[in-house]
């Protein structure tokens, strides 16, 4: 099978749908490896690197799409890229088609077999190539709070891990997730007491088997969340109901009730946000304040440390690239649960009914 892997051109999206390591395992079981040029930049792979590991480099985006079978990469496709896919080509990548009803169309349009990494679904249903990315935005999410809270960028000008003779910082985790926990993980490593908040009690008893002490686990309500805003520093919001928008715990008034200087991370901003006031920012301007609350809600937060995502995203992903590509998409889906229930759209039908749910449409075309 020949297959591409073009640059992303997604605004600010640095990363690469595969390293060299994953073109060394395609060509080693026979496959034929394109790369545009310069694709892996961003993330620290050099078309030297991948020439290396067998791959064809190509000079342009249209060559990638035009001679590959299957185009790998991370970013849906925007515009730009809609007329480049091919009829039965099959992409795999991040399409979250739910919230596009343009790129849903195109992609019915160009008749190929889009597999999303999103909905792709493991045996206990979790979400294996989309759980790296919420490790590295939970973790992230200490590191971004930290800087926030320092009070050149408006915050209350508190150091997370405090210092011998003061007290650290006190953060707050809404949601015992992956976000959550990553974040809880960092925080408390800082030397941060940190409080965790979830409605699930099996996650919370493994955060309370599995954190220090100063991590504090409590149940997930108005009444908690209320009494914890108003002494916490840093809020972390990492919450998800799968499928929905997420739920607002934080609403408008209760900012009022905050410390001037205090800081939201809302890293469920790609779901509509945890907090009320949660409207998606980016790399180039990140933060904004209301009622000297200072809210950090980027929407794709591991894009801006593209080398570790870009690792962690395709550490998981290349097995899947490699079954596609060794046994072809209709076989590798039949015989693989996790990866049918990635397929979205089949040459110009959609097969995953949240997809029809979401623009109101009629189930005769899936
Ligand atoms: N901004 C970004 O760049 C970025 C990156 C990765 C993930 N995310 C987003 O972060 C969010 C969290 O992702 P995740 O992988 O941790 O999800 P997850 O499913 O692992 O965890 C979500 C947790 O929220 C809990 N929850 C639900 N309702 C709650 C409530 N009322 N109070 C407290 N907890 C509640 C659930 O029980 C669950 O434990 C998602 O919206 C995801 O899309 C954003």
């Amino acid at each position: 099978m020949t297959v591409g892997v073009p640059k992303e051109i997604k605004n600010n999206e640095s990363r690469v749908g595969m390293t060299p390591a994953g073109v060394y395992e395609l060509v080693k079981n026979g496959h034929t490896v394109y790369i545009q040029s310069t694709a892996g930049e961003g993330s620290g792979f050099f078309d030297a690197d991948y020439k290396k590991a067998g791959a064809i480099i190509l000079d342009t985006i249209g060559q990638v799409y035009a001679m590959s079978d299957m185009i790998v990469k991370v970013k849906e496709p925007i515009q730009e890229e809609y007329q480049l896919v091919q009829p039965n080509q099959v992409v795999f990548t991040y399409f979250h088609f739910a919230s596009s009803e343009p790129l849903t169309k195109a992609m019915i349009d160009s008749s190929a077999i889009c597999i999303a990494y999103e909905t792709v679904e493991d045996d206990e249903g979790t979400l294996p190539l989309l759980t790296p990315m919420s490790e590295v935005a939970g973790r992230m999410a200490i590191q971004q709070g930290a800087k926030y809270l320092e009070k050149p960028v408006k915050g209350r000008g508190v150091l997370l891990g405090g210092v011998p003779g003061v007290a650290p910082g006190k953060v707050l985790v809404l949601g015992a997730g992956v976000v959550g926990i990553q974040a809880a993980k960092m925080a408390a490593g800082l030397g941060a007491h940190v409080t965790i908040l979830d409605i699930n009690m099996k996650r919370l008893r493994y955060v309370n088997d599995v954190m220090p002490p100063h991590v504090v686990t409590e149940f997930s309500n108005e009444f908690n969340i209320r009494k914890h805003i108003k002494d916490h520093d840093l809020i972390i919001g990492g919450v998800l109901l799968k499928g929905a928008k997420a739920p607002n715990l934080i609403t408008r008034d209760m900012l009022k009730e905050m410390r001037a200087g205090t800081v939201i991370v809302d890293v469920a901003v790609d779901q509509g946000g945890c907090v009320e006031t949660t409207r998606p920012t980016t790399h180039e301007d990140p933060v904004y304040i209301i009622d000297d609350v200072v809210h950090y809600s980027v929407a794709n937060m591991p894009g801006a440390v593209p080398y570790t995502s870009t690792m962690a995203l395709t550490n998981v992903t290349l097995p899947y690239v490699l079954k596609l590509a060794d046994l072809g998409w209709e076989k590798a889906t039949e015989t693989d649960a996790s990866l049918q229930k990635g397929l979205n759209i089949v040459k110009g039908k959609v097969v995953y009914e949240e997809i029809m749910e979401a623009f109101g449409w009629e189930p005769v075309m899936a």
